[in-house]
């Protein structure tokens, strides 16, 4: 399901509402909601509108269980850090429970840290397949999701949960989920805004021939949702029968 908005403002206010109402739904039914966090900018004004009203006071914090999709192993204090990122915008705003945020930690080596957080999932799930109750995902204008990067070893594993990965203009490496658990999350919502999207975008959700990572991005039996705003969009055309299209109220 692909649904367009006006700009990335209607899109972060989409996304925030989405979360909200599925944590309500996933604490009422099970008593906890698992979310699986994206990096990058763009989910940045998501999670800042989650630590404002109305959002604020409609989710029950404390049964959320926070983990990342991929992690870049640098200091913690570093700007590139997608945990920063979370903490900067959200996490350090509402009363979430210290032990449900669950950091990709990358004090010793990227494979220590791909190993061990494979470990904590383990645990987490409690042997049972992990089944995230929301994953949100960003795209980037390669085609990657997470830190499954074009022609990385990661795409191919089939067993494995985590894995490391490196961008050759990159000083740094990367620990990453692998599509074998993210497909089997309930709900997957890629958050896709700017220009710089377009032709990426049009080229997944259109075909072209050519393979990107994010196609690796199935769930098995869950909910998959495109967030795109009109300049991440304006090459879909050719979809407008299956747009879902919001209009910002008043914008017309
Ligand atoms: C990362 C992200 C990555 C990101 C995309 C889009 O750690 O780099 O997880 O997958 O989501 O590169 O990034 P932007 O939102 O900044 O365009």
């Amino acid at each position: 399901m692909i649904t367009l908005f006006e700009d990335r403002e209607a899109l972060a206010q989409a996304a925030a509402a989405l979360f909200t109402e599925q944590a309500q739904t996933a604490v009422a039914a099970c008593g906890r909601f698992t979310v699986l966090l994206a990096g990058g900018e763009t989910p940045r004004l998501t999670y800042q509108l989650l630590a404002q009203e109305p959002h604020r006071s409609q989710v029950p914090w404390a049964d959320i269980h926070f983990f990342w999709g991929d992690e870049r192993c640098v200091p913690s204090d570093d700007p590139r850090s997608n945990a920063l990122l979370a903490h900067t915008a959200l996490l350090d705003h509402v009363p979430v429970r210290a032990e449900n945020i669950h950091p990709i930690s990358c004090d010793k080596s990227p494979q220590h840290a791909a190993d061990a957080y494979g470990v904590e999932l383990a645990e987490f799930f409690d042997g049972k397949s992990p089944r995230f109750d929301l994953v949100f995902l960003g795209l980037g204008d390669d085609g990657h999701t997470a830190s499954l990067l074009p022609g990385s070893a990661s795409l191919d594993e089939q067993l494995l949960w985590t894995a490391i990965a490196k961008r050759p203009e990159e000083d740094f490496s990367r620990v990453t989920l692998t599509a074998t658990i993210i497909n089997q999350a309930a709900m997957i919502v890629f958050l896709v805004a700017g220009s710089g999207k377009a032709q990426v975008l049009r080229n997944i959700l259109c075909g072209s021939g050519h393979f990107y990572p994010a196609q690796l991005i199935q769930p098995l039996s869950g909910d998959l949702r495109w967030y795109v705003d009109s300049q991440a969009g304006s090459l879909l055309g050719e979809l407008s029968g299956s747009l879902t299209k919001m209009e910002t109220p008043g914008s017309n």
